[in-house]
């Protein structure tokens, strides 16, 4: 059997070991969203570091676990906390939890994530529905290598990843709070230095909207297994060139924080559309 399919079987059997939960939406918290288990009635949490082999993130802010609960009486699967691939993983284990999200039962991935803003009517702090992504300059699609046929096909379409049914339950959320959101392409970079002002010239000439280190090999991995794909990303900085200030961690941290209230209302109430 494929080694990495094994491993994923593995780590899907350790967690039915632990809880027979069956989400229905898996949801990747990403910067700005770590205190949004506090929304879930939780069932059962299981932090990476129990599941053998599994990856556990390096990241300062990233630390991680799978919390099990119901949002809204939906049966969702948080990751809070996921690794990249500039923590020197494989790419097939950067991609592992999406794909154990899928055997556990989800049938829908909620990606989020901090980014730099492309586009120059983009502000710190604004939300952005990701309507499509750009992975043409990551160096490893995370589907290199003999094909997982257990998982899905070798060729996948990828004319729509993010599926255009939720993308419309996520804007219909947003109008109905009055919340202004933004939409665009994203890429994904490999990091961990933040772009040069001559990367991100190159990226907006490109349409490219949003940057950053996460999301799109997982959005990639996850329609290949079958799941329906949305995202949603905090603009945390306007990124380099386009803002007099370095950039730092923290401060896509803190930005990411501020916004917290208004992402967390957005995908909290997406989701209790998806039922
Ligand atoms: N670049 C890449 N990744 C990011 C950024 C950025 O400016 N901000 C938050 N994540």
């Amino acid at each position: 059997m494929d080694k990495r399919y094994e491993k994923l079987l593995e780590s899907r059997d350790y967690v039915r070991s632990r809880t027979d939960f069956r989400p229905k939406v898996a949801l990747v918290l990403g910067s700005g969203l770590g205190g949004f288990a506090s929304e879930l009635e939780v069932a059962c949490e299981v932090p990476y570091s129990d599941i053998p082999g599994f990856p556990v993130s390096t990241v300062p802010g990233h630390a991680g676990k799978f919390i099990f609960g119901t949002l809204e009486g939906v049966p969702v699967v948080c990751m809070q906390g996921r690794v990249h691939f500039y923590e020197g993983y494989d790419i097939s284990d950067v991609v592992l939890p999406a794909r154990l999200m899928r055997l556990l039962g989800a049938e829908i991935l909620f990606l989020t994530n901090a980014s730099g803003g492309v586009n120059k009517g983009f502000d710190a702090g604004d939300l952005m529905l990701i309507v499509d992504h750009n992975l043409m300059f990551f160096p490893r699609n995370p589907l290199i290598g003999a094909n997982i046929d257990e998982l899905g096909t070798r060729f996948p379409d990828m004319s729509h990843v993010y599926d255009p049914e939720l993308c419309d339950i996520i804007r219909e959320t947003a109008r109905g709070y009055g919340m202004d959101l933004r939409e665009g392409v994203y890429c994904q970079l490999t990091g961990p230095s933040f772009e040069t002002p001559a990367e991100i010239r190159a990226l907006g000439a490109l349409g490219v909207d949003a940057v950053g280190m996460s999301t799109a090999v997982e959005a990639v991995a996850a329609n290949h297994c079958g799941l329906r794909v949305c995202g949603v990303s905090c603009v945390a900085n306007k990124a380099a060139g386009l803002s007099p200030t370095p950039l730092t961690h923290e401060e896509v941290q803190e930005a990411a924080n501020k916004a917290a209230v208004k992402f967390t209302a957005l995908v909290k109430g997406s989701i209790a559309r998806m039922k």
